[in-house]
């Protein structure tokens, strides 16, 4: 690989900067930094230092050349590390998504994942990766769930840590995110979390799991978030970044913003955003120079952030690269894919053992995600995968008798119409694809002619060369064949007016202004138009769309998006698929039935509804689980789903997230009980939305002061509320194919540390395997404050470890928890944790130990 080389003055002595990656607990932070006084730094002039403060692209950083300083690239994320081409980028290996890996509960996992990870940033030449995200699981309503962890801190913080680590120890930088209170889409540019900083929500759950992955991980940069707390963006929110992170916790990294997140010049460098990005930067140019210049601004505050940029290129050295972007095959990889597939899906149900299948059984498969699976939820966190598999072709693979299984698609799962199939359409030169013709206005001759594969076009941040800004249009035209007569429907997706024609004759036209690039990337529902025509089998439909590029929104600093999307379905009945589908699985001996929802339900950009799904799916789980022998429902999911409307009718219910490019093979091998599920789930399933306990205070609203949020619901999220109805899956459930018991809880204190708090709990208990066949199990320690002058949740999840046992074997799982992690809570007044002496209860499964605490204590730090 062609490295780049870093100057000297960087290079110096890279080990007194590096951090030892961690173990589980323990983490050396970096003792010395650049200063703001480093040569290299005296050698950049003001344009130069400033140029080094914001992107210059997308994703990228503008380097210095002079000084052989190179830029930085930055690419989205842990699901999958993408290139810097957003539409038709280089594909990756892609994971399952984040809600999976929280499922996990495995440590040891996501370190071996994210040193490939760190493979696929260096094949992309990118060094540092966008992610982990650190958010919580609020409200199951959240759009971006899927790409965060859980509803609890400690296991984020720790799942979190280990990507970190193992990212960082192949010399790629990580980029936790975002800093902090994104746990709504809606209106998530601007609205304000109105908790403050040192109340105990904030502290206890929002804050806790950036501290926790803080404590076991060194981060080389932190994303902050969109919205602003108490007021104050948090891209230049003094208390967050200046007080709490690296005043409290000491974080010495780079802070960079969120895409078009910054929203100031002085304010955000004050506060202590190091870097803006992408670029072109909006705030640190031209202006910004010459409020250097006139002593408007300090040059010294440029040098502080300009430290910590220069620092994380010195951190990254080792990933430097000016290679291009290619696909990196990586066989392991993609085993490891499958196997964090398989520890992370969740068995909530399994009535009658219907589960491990077996593979001599008739299997009916139905539903369209066998054939077509949610790969991911959508927005940033989705990737061009390098394979998709079809979970029926796997199902069929480990099966004695392929032909035994049979699939029908049952029900279409779209939100939108899906863009129109390739092999339906026709180009002028014959071949699968559409013409495109661009032209400036009032002039009849194109400035340029494309044919395309794919009915779509889009022009982020730039126009094709050669149109004129003040006045272009641009046509799309193809001829479409349908394969069925009908009344189809044609849905199309344009910035501007637009004009469609179908054999001559105009059949839609429609204005779509103020489109942002929010709306034009997460949010195709704003943008669709539909119409249906009447069509005939074989027959060839001329169709032609003009397209007269609208003013678009503006937002901070982005870039003005034009696009246009030609979508098509044929005329369908949801009672027809039914039928089909209940014929097939009447002549199996179990069924397979995929629902649930994908990257048009669970996204970034916005938020769900609610939370059960479309009525043509729970129609049709309900008519093919009546029809089948045996029913197991397969349900895809970054949120929890209101299952009350089939869960009687059906016998197993998986919970299989969104798997990523292996996720065909994952489920296949849980399905016939080659690998004993072993994910628990990392979120309260609530029976309806109603019990959630942010359901009064969720999405954000507006208010006479702006858009706002508030956690009404405190530190009572998920399963610390208390629950009047029993969710209907707990925090921390999943089955397995065998049973596992506990016994033998001890708990005992060592009160040997120097400070009082760094004094220890260890926790002993015995697993057994009691069942028939090797399994592994979560091992879950919760405290519970007996008497507290506070109000607290009556378990907190304060340690866990994962254990794989053969049949009829135990182990002592050990756990050693400092007594200010296990004890403490957030005391508003004195803004310090505080724990109260007293009686503690130690849960581990249905154990529970009494232990005492003699001496109450407080404490500051990570
Ligand atoms: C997301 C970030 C992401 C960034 C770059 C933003 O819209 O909020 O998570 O890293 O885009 O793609």
């Amino acid at each position: 690989m062609a490295t780049v080389d870093i100057p000297v003055a960087l290079a110096t002595d890279l080990s007194k900067h590096a951090t030892t990656p961690a173990t589980h607990g323990q983490v050396t932070q970096v003792t010395t930094e650049i200063s703001p006084s480093d040569p290299i730094i005296k050698q950049l002039t003001i344009e130069e230092k400033v140029q080094l403060l914001s992107g210059r692209n997308f994703v990228s950083t503008a380097g210095v050349a002079r000084l052989g300083i190179p830029p930085l690239k930055l690419v989205d994320t842990v699901n999958g590390v993408k290139g810097s081409d957003l539409h038709n980028g280089t594909s990756t290996l892609c994971f399952p998504s984040t809600a999976c890996l929280g499922a996990t509960w495995n440590r040891e996992l996501l370190t071996r994942m994210g040193k490939k990870l760190a493979a696929q940033a260096k094949s992309k030449s990118a060094q540092v990766i966008l992610g982990p995200s650190m958010n919580m699981h609020r409200d199951p309503r959240g759009g971006r769930n899927f790409e965060f962890f859980s509803e609890d801190p400690l296991l984020t913080g720790e799942l979190g840590a280990a990507l970190v680590n193992a990212i960082q120890s192949e010399g790629v930088g990580a980029c936790p995110k975002h800093f902090v209170g994104n746990e709504c889409e809606t209106k998530r540019r601007i609205q304000d979390v109105t908790e403050s900083l040192d109340g105990r929500t904030m502290r206890e759950i929002y804050l806790a799991a950036f501290q926790v992955m803080l404590r076991n991980s060194d981060p080389m940069a932190l994303m902050t978030a969109y919205n602003k707390v108490d007021g104050v963006y948090c891209s230049e929110n003094i208390p967050l970044i200046q007080d709490v992170l690296r005043g409290d916790w000491g974080y010495k990294g780079c802070v960079m913003s969120d895409w078009y997140g910054t929203n100031s010049e002085t304010a955000a460098l004050k506060a202590g955003l190091d870097l803006e990005m992408p670029g072109p930067s909006v705030f640190r140019g031209a202006s910004l120079v010459k409020n250097v210049q006139n002593g408007t601004v300090d040059e010294k505050l440029v040098d502080q952030r300009l430290a910590n940029v220069l620092r994380l290129i010195e951190r990254t050295a080792e990933s430097h690269s000016t290679e291009p972007e290619k696909s990196l095959n990586d066989e392991s990889g993609n085993c490891l894919a499958k196997e964090i597939g398989t520890e992370g899906i969740v068995l909530l149900q399994n009535r009658k053992s219907v589960l491990p299948l077996q593979i001599t059984q008739k299997l009916a498969v139905i539903g369209s995600a066998a054939t077509t699976p949610p790969i991911s939820g959508g927005g940033s966190a989705s990737a061009p995968p390098q394979y998709l598999q079809r979970p029926i072709d796997s199902i069929k693979a480990l099966h004695s008798h392929p032909e035994f299984v049979t699939g029908s698609e049952g029900v279409k799962v779209h939100a939108t119409i899906p863009i129109c199939a390739e092999d339906q359409i026709f180009a002028r030169n014959g071949e699968h694809g559409v013409d495109v013709s661009y032209f400036n206005d009032r002039i009849e001759m194109p400035i340029t002619e494309e044919f395309q594969k794919i009915p779509q076009v889009v022009m982020l941040g730039r126009i094709k060369p050669g149109l004129k800004a003040e006045g272009f249009h641009y046509e799309m035209s193809t001829t479409l064949i349908p394969t069925t007569t009908g009344l189809h429907t044609i849905g199309i997706h344009a910035t501007g007016s637009f004009l469609l024609t179908v054999n001559g004759k105009e059949v839609l036209s429609e204005t779509v202004s103020g489109i942002t690039v929010e709306d034009f990337l997460f949010k195709p529902e704003r943008l669709e138009v539909r119409c249906q025509v009447e069509m005939k089998a074989g027959m060839p439909y001329f169709l032609k769309l003009v397209v007269q590029p609208h003013k678009p929104a503006s937002m901070t600093g982005e870039p003005l998006v034009h696009g246009a999307k030609l979508c098509y379905i044929e005329e369908y009945s949801d009672c027809n698929a039914i039928s089909e589908a209940v014929a097939v699985a009447e002549h199996a001996d179990a069924t397979i039935i995929f629902a649930g929802r994908n990257s048009e339900y669970e996204s970034e950009g916005f938020d769900l509804p609610e939370i059960t799904l479309p009525a043509n799916q729970v129609k049709m789980i309900k008519k093919v689980a009546a029809a089948s022998r045996r029913s197991v429902l397969i349900l895809h999911c970054g949120n929890p789903i209101d299952v009350r409307d089939f869960i009687d009718d059906v016998d197993a219910i998986i919970c299989a997230h969104f798997l990523g490019q292996e996720g065909g093979n994952a489920l296949a091998e849980i399905l016939y009980g080659k690998v004993n599920p072993s994910g628990k789930l990392a979120v309260t399933w609530p029976k309806k939305l109603e019990d959630t306990p942010s359901y009064q205070s969720f999405p954000a609203t507006e208010t006479a002061r702006g858009w706002e949020i508030s956690c009404g619901e405190g530190i009572g999220l998920g399963y610390r509320h208390n629950w009047v109805n029993s969710p209907q899956f707990a925090f921390g459930f999943g089955l397995s194919y065998t049973s596992f018991e506990l016994s033998s809880l001890k708990v005992t204190r060592s009160n040997t540390a120097a400070s009082v708090g760094d004094n220890e709990i260890i926790v002993e208990v015995e697993l057994s395997n009691t069942g028939p066949v090797s399994g592994a199990e979560v091992v879950q320690v919760y405290v519970e404050d007996v008497a507290s002058s506070v109000t607290r949740p009556s378990r907190e999840l304060k340690a866990f470890e994962k254990t794989h046992l053969e049949p009829q074997t135990s182990e002592t799982i050990r756990f050693f928890i400092k007594d200010k992690y296990a004890f403490s809570y957030w005391d508003e007044e004195t803004r310090c944790w505080r724990a109260e002496a007293g009686e503690f209860k130690i849960h581990v499964g249905d154990l529970v130990a009494q232990i005492h605490l003699e001496q109450g204590f407080s404490w500051k730090g990570l």
